[in-house]
């Protein structure tokens, strides 16, 4: 395995890897992102092909000061920016209308572009001595488990990139909340990292709600996504003899207690899915958090796990 620690040297390497248009995995705060120069159209479309991803999903495009924006999107209305002075860096995207300076790839179908300051410090160095905007999915093939370690990179596509860079674990642990700002009322096309509440809060007002039939605007949105090999059950307990997730003490070692803090079980969530599926079992069954506002990524993940 290409597994690196995220040294100055290391990150250098990967600064040149990068511009020579190959592909590195890379530690945020949120999961592990397959990064390649944005502006690169060959490399971007490498991206697709080793995660198997449908090129009719846009990318995030991940920046390291704000001043990179101007390049990237061809307006900031004031409610982006409001955002992006509260979360900045942080787990929040943020869709708005491209500047086309970007591959094509990374855009969405209506010519808009989301863009995220990540609070990792490897991946500000990465996209600072590399100094391109990078165009970073989760480091997971489609419709598999994001990784929040090194550790979780699939085989495959360690393969097909130059180095990954081991930033340690993920601290937040679920994507970045994608917040589209192209109307006049900004909108969640996924729920994660940052709360409804806290942007609300910072909005100072309710976000506009999605309409129900929207089609696949954001591949967040298939309904089956971020699942682990095994079946995923919800269920209101678990049974003695279940593998899985719980509130309760566990009943036997393939059980993992978890926090009744949503922020807390949201960072360790992947890892112990990866860890349960590692064991080969063919089902695993997660006790359903409580239905309450601050869990609704993670409530968001484990339908999408289960679907
Ligand atoms: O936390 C994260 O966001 C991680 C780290 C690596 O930054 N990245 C990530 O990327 O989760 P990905 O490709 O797995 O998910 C991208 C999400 C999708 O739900 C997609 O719909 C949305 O961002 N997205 C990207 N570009 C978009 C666009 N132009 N319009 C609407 N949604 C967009
Ligand atoms: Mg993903």
């Amino acid at each position: 395995m290409k597994i690196l620690p995220a040294t100055e040297a290391n990150i250098a390497k990967a600064a040149k890897a990068i511009l020579a248009g190959k592909l590195v995995v890379m530690p945020t705060e949120t999961v592990y992102g397959l990064a390649a120069d944005a502006a690169n159209p060959e490399a971007v479309r490498r991206i697709f092909v080793v995660k198997d991803r449908p090129a009719e999903n846009p990318l995030i495009v991940h920046i390291a000061d704000a001043g990179q924006i101007e390049a990237i999107a061809s307006a900031f209305p004031e409610a982006a920016q409001t955002l992006a002075g509260r979360f900045w860096p942080g787990p929040l995207t943020l869709v708005l209308p491209s500047a086309g300076s970007v591959a094509q790839e990374c855009t969405g179908s209506a010519g808009t572009i989301a863009i995220r300051m990540p609070a990792h410090p490897v991946a500000l160095a990465l996209i600072r001595t590399s100094g391109r905007p990078l165009a970073a999915p989760s480091a997971n093939r489609f419709m598999k488990l994001s990784p929040t370690k090194a550790e979780h990179i699939d085989p495959e596509i360690a393969k097909q990139v130059a180095m990954i860079l081991d930033g340690g674990p993920s601290e937040i642990g679920v994507e970045s909340t994608v917040v589209d700002c192209t109307n006049s009322s900004p909108r969640i096309l996924r729920p994660g990292g940052v709360s409804r509440g806290d942007i609300e809060a910072a909005l100072g007002g309710p976000l506009g709600s999605l309409p129900s039939h929207l089609p696949r605007s954001s591949p967040g949105m298939y309904s089956r996504h971020y699942a682990p090999r095994a079946k995923v059950l919800l269920v209101t307990r678990l049974g003695p003899e279940m593998t899985g997730l719980t509130f309760d003490e566990p009943a036997n070692d393939r059980q993992i207690k978890m926090p009744l803090s949503p922020s807390a079980y949201a960072s360790i969530l992947y890892d112990c899915l990866h860890r349960l599926d590692f064991l080969g079992v063919e089902e695993l069954a997660i006790q359903a958090p409580p239905e309450e506002p601050e869990w609704e990524a993670v409530q968001d993940r484990l339908r999408k796990a289960s679907a």
